[in-house]
């Protein structure tokens, strides 16, 4: 049997290897790019919900394809749950992750409660059949950044049972718990 065609709605190459990797040779992941798709989506929703399902439908309706997208937050308990959508952009349009992680680590400055988690969640269009996977990774954060491992809020955010920050940790631990490799588990799961 050909492999099913699934197309993972980012313009990153890598994560798309990562994922492939996991789903195995029965499937054909494909990236935006790979497809002609190059302009952005928007992500005007206001949940990650919402996002991932914006994008998914996007390729869906104008290019017809299977598809998945994904989208991540870091919500934390004493913010009720900021910056969760607007993580990406916490400190303003054009700031980069270093000022997202000093306004954190200042919005909870003297809060003894740190509790986080970063949520990833997966909308998968295939087989006419919408689907919402979610996979979370609790924590907390720290009281500043330390680690050089990882990407984004790696610095600051130390998962559930560990005493590092995910950057300390590294990639291998790190994906071995992390929300997106759970996610992307449930993603294998759901596809089954
Ligand atoms: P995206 O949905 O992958 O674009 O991620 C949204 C925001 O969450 C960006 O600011 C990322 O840097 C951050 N983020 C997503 N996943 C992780 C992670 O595994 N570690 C640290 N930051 C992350």
């Amino acid at each position: 049997m050909p492999p099913h065609i699934l197309v993972f709605a980012t313009h990153n190459p890598n994560k798309a290897r990562e994922v492939a990797q996991i789903l195995g040779p029965r499937f054909s992941v494909l990236t935006l790019t790979d497809i002609g798709c190059l302009e952005e989506i928007e992500e005007s929703a206001q949940t990650l919900e919402g996002n991932a399902l914006l994008k998914a439908r996007y390729v869906k309706e104008k290019y017809g394809y299977d598809c998945f997208s994904e989208d991540t937050g870091l919500e934390v308990e004493a913010l009720n749950g900021a910056p969760g959508v607007h993580t990406a952009r916490y400190a303003g349009e054009g700031r980069n992750t270093a000022d997202n992680m000093e306004l954190l680590l200042l919005n909870l400055d003297g809060l003894n409660n740190r509790k986080a988690q970063f949520r990833t969640v997966i909308a998968l269009i295939a087989n006419g059949q919408e689907t919402l996977i979610e996979g979370i990774c609790a924590g907390e954060i720290a009281l500043e950044k330390s680690g050089v491992n990882g990407f984004g809020y790696d610095p600051i955010f130390i998962p559930k049972n560990h005493q590092q920050t995910f950057a300390m940790l590294g990639d291998e631990i790190k994906n071995s718990i992390s929300h997106r490799a759970i996610a992307t588990l449930k993603l294998m799961d759901a596809l089954k």
